[in-house]
């Protein structure tokens, strides 16, 4: 039987890219996903695809209002919440600090940094009640050591590290996990607008730049988005039930380069 038979997994970002491949692999294992995210048409054409029951929510992380009400909708659609992924994310791209307003600033930690708080703990009650759930926030390589020209996102991804272990700490004695799951290259719409800055600002072709990025991968491939799904449905999974307050890179190597 799937291991994830029964559960309830809410998605935030889930409507493309890394947020996509976990609802698909969480599918696969049988749980019923909530795709939760700002575009809900793009939600809804990839849920069409998934294997068992789905739903597209509206969410706009950087409005707790709104993650509050995603709660009560699951709440009230499926009754339980077993999985959370908190996904949802943006990167301003990559850019001299001294060019980084304070706006962009302020959207990226309002996404990555109280979106995942937010959306936590509107979930926290039911997992609470429940006595358990997974919790699994996605940060990135850059959160595990900062590299050149993104350092507010880098800053936002290293929030994430404290948040999670702070959260396993307090929520062990209600059986609930918290992890996080730092991804190196996979080519999204989110990573190919940071090349093309990047690229832009070396004088670089765009071609060039995303080779320049393979050469410094030591197993020589950039991850995909199921490479991550697939850590996701694991932590996830009744055999990940004794992790928590962990980190898991998911890179290639890239963090010893
Ligand atoms: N692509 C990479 O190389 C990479 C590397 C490390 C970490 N990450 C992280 O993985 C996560 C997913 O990134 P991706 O590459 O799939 O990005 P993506 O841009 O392809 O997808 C992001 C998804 O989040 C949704 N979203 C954006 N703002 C939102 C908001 N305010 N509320 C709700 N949903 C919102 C988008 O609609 C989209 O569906 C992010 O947290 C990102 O920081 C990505």
């Amino acid at each position: 039987m799937p291991d994830l038979k029964g559960k309830v997994a809410v998605i935030t970002g889930g409507a493309k890219g890394i947020g996509l491949a976990c609802a698909q692999k969480l599918s696969d294992e049988g749980a019923m996903i909530v795709i939760a995210d700002i575009d809900v048409d793009e939600g809804k054409k990839r849920a069409a695809e998934l294997t068992t029951e789905s739903l597209v929510m509206h969410l706009d992380v950087r409005d707790s209002s709104s993650a509050n009400e995603l709660a009560s909708a699951v709440l009230k659609d499926f009754g339980r919440v077993d999985i959370l992924v908190n996904n949802a994310g943006m990167n301003i791209g990559a850019r001299n600090t001294v060019d980084v307003t304070d706006e962009e600033f302020d959207r990226v930690m309002s996404i990555n940094v109280r979106g995942t708080f937010t959306t936590t703990r509107a979930f926290l009650p039911a997992m609470i009640e429940q006595r358990g759930g997974s919790i699994i926030n996605m940060s990135s390589i850059v959160g595990q050591r900062g590299v050149a020209l993104v350092a507010a996102y880098s800053a936002s991804k290293f929030a994430i590290v404290g948040m999670t272990q702070s959260l396993a700490s307090e929520l062990a004695a209600h059986d609930i996990t918290v992890n996080s799951v730092h991804p190196g290259i996979v080519a999204t719409d989110l990573h190919v607008k940071v090349v093309q800055e990047f690229t832009g600002l070396k004088g670089m072709s765009f071609d060039e730049g995303w080779e320049s990025f393979r050469d410094v991968i030591p197993l020589g491939r950039f991850q995909t988005t199921d490479d991550i799904g697939d850590m996701v449905a694991f932590l996830a999974s009744s055999k990940a039930r004794n992790i928590t307050g962990s980190a898991f890179n998911v890179d290639g190597g890239l963090m010893l380069a």
